[in-house]
């Protein structure tokens, strides 16, 4: 018999990014979780699947984490929100202190949301701001990737190219400048993409410069595009246009910040630092809604000024909650006693060495990886995804493909058994959703 959640589910939770007949039509039913230990899920009939997705890769070190549950339950007896405008609280403080310090103080000056998209538009609006405030204001326009996302707001849809989430609002949407990516797989080789895709931001920032504000992009990773990797060189060639002509450097590091790509954060690998940074999801372990944008001090210093208008009178209500912050700030501790990334460094080769004989599978092509981030492409019909959905779902394990790009990206706490459980169902699932 069906779980009565589900069918009150349907009836009043209107799901995110998803076509509700397909769950209304019983093609693909809901998972009716009812709670989460460890890499573990377990749904209200006692079956139990691993989280190879890190739900929507937010999820850095399990669920229900004692460390990061401590440190909210702590918080909450002492001071569970107070509006960030006119007051400031200790962990917002010290937050903004240490992720200030990661990025060796180069930016600091944080500025804080709630999700990730928030922070796609209060990156935009800095920039323009910013130029504006500079004697500039002809500077307002945004050049994008190819394949890029950036969220679902209006302003992050303008910088995003992913036409099934922005063709249905393409007329309320100021479109960006949408420029080739240095997706590996269109090159020869890695450098070569590298090379192709800062020639074509060249040409147009000669042209364009003027007129733009902010070149934006997910550094090493495209992950909504379906985990498109690229060579790091490319974001240090990209580093010295943006210098040349101008125009800012917006890192969206939501999706490939803490640890995902192997570094702290992505753009360290290419040894450079954007003029605005980008990070949500993971930054709370997956706890509590919780973004940031941060920035240097130049443009810190160009909205400081005796006039209110120079400011930057964004806001959002629950701007640097304080229990959002002390799961953060736990996180971080977790980072440095458990010494995560080198951890992570064996824990990802060993998923790369059980994922070693999709190699030898001619339906599968270009495998990659970058730090915790294993992907490959599957020739298959259209119906694959939802069969390998459902394929693995049955091996207990819950993944997500895009399209027929098939991606793990776990949490950070795998322990060899369940490295070799998520692999052996990533093996099975695929060998079922190619047969049927
Ligand atoms: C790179 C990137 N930017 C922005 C977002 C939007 O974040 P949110 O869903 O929290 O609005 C995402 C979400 O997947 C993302 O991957």
């Amino acid at each position: 018999m069906q779980d009565p959640l589900l069918a009150r589910s349907l009836a009043a939770v209107w799901h995110p990014c998803t076509q509700m007949k397909s769950h209304g039509d019983g093609l693909s039913p809901l998972l009716p979780i009812v709670r989460g230990h460890g890499a573990w899920l377990e749904d209200t009939s006692g079956r139990r699947f691993l989280d190879g997705i890190s739900s929507w890769w937010v999820n850095l070190f399990g669920h229900c984490n004692p460390r990061i549950g401590n440190a909210v339950a702590d918080q909450l007896q002492r001071l569970e929100h107070v509006m960030l405008a006119g007051c400031t609280h200790e962990p917002v403080v010290q937050l903004s202190e240490r992720l200030a310090q990661l990025t060796a103080n180069a930016l600091g000056h944080c500025f804080y949301a709630s999700d990730g998209a928030s922070a796609t538009e209060i990156a935009l609006k800095m920039s323009a701001h910013f130029w504006r405030n500079s004697g500039k204001p002809e500077k307002s326009g945004f050049v994008c990737l190819a394949g890029g996302y950036h969220g679902e707001t209006i302003g992050a849809l303008g910088v995003t190219d992913i036409p099934i989430f922005r063709d249905a609002y393409s007329a309320l949407i100021k479109a960006a400048a949408i420029l080739p990516s240095a997706d590996a797989r269109q090159a020869a080789s890695p450098l070569e993409a590298a090379h192709l895709a800062a020639k074509a931001l060249e040409l147009h920032l000669a042209q364009h410069h003027e007129q733009t504000a902010a070149l934006i992009l997910e550094p090493l990773v495209q992950c909504a595009a379906g985990m498109a990797m690229h060579h790091p060189a490319y974001l240090r060639l990209v580093r010295e246009l943006c210098d040349h002509y101008q125009v800012h450097l917006i890192c969206d590091e939501i999706a490939v910040g803490f640890g995902r790509t192997g570094t702290m954060f992505a753009h360290e690998q290419a040894a450079i630092r954007p003029d605005f940074l980008c990070l949500s999801k993971g930054i709370s372990g997956g706890y509590l809604p919780l973004s940031v944008v941060m920035t240097c001090d130049p443009i810190y210093q160009a909205f400081y000024d005796d006039r209110t208008a120079m400011g930057f009178l964004h806001s959002h209500s629950y701007t640097g909650n304080p229990l959002a912050c002390r799961a953060a700030l736990a996180t971080l501790d977790i980072f440095v006693d458990d010494n995560v990334l080198v951890g992570n460094g064996a824990r990802g080769d060993k998923i790369d060495q059980r994922l070693a004989p999709l190699t030898a599978n001619p339906a599968v092509s270009a495998y990659r990886r970058r730090g915790m981030i294993f992907a490959f492409d599957v020739a298959a019909d259209g119906g694959f995804s939802r069969r390998f959905q459902h394929a693995a779902l049955e091996r207990q394990v819950l993944l997500r493909p895009i399209g027929n790009t098939v991606y793990l990206m776990p949490p950070y706490i795998l322990d060899d058994r369940e490295i070799d459980h998520l692999c052996q169902a990533t093996l099975d699932a695929l060998a079922e959703a190619l047969e049927t």
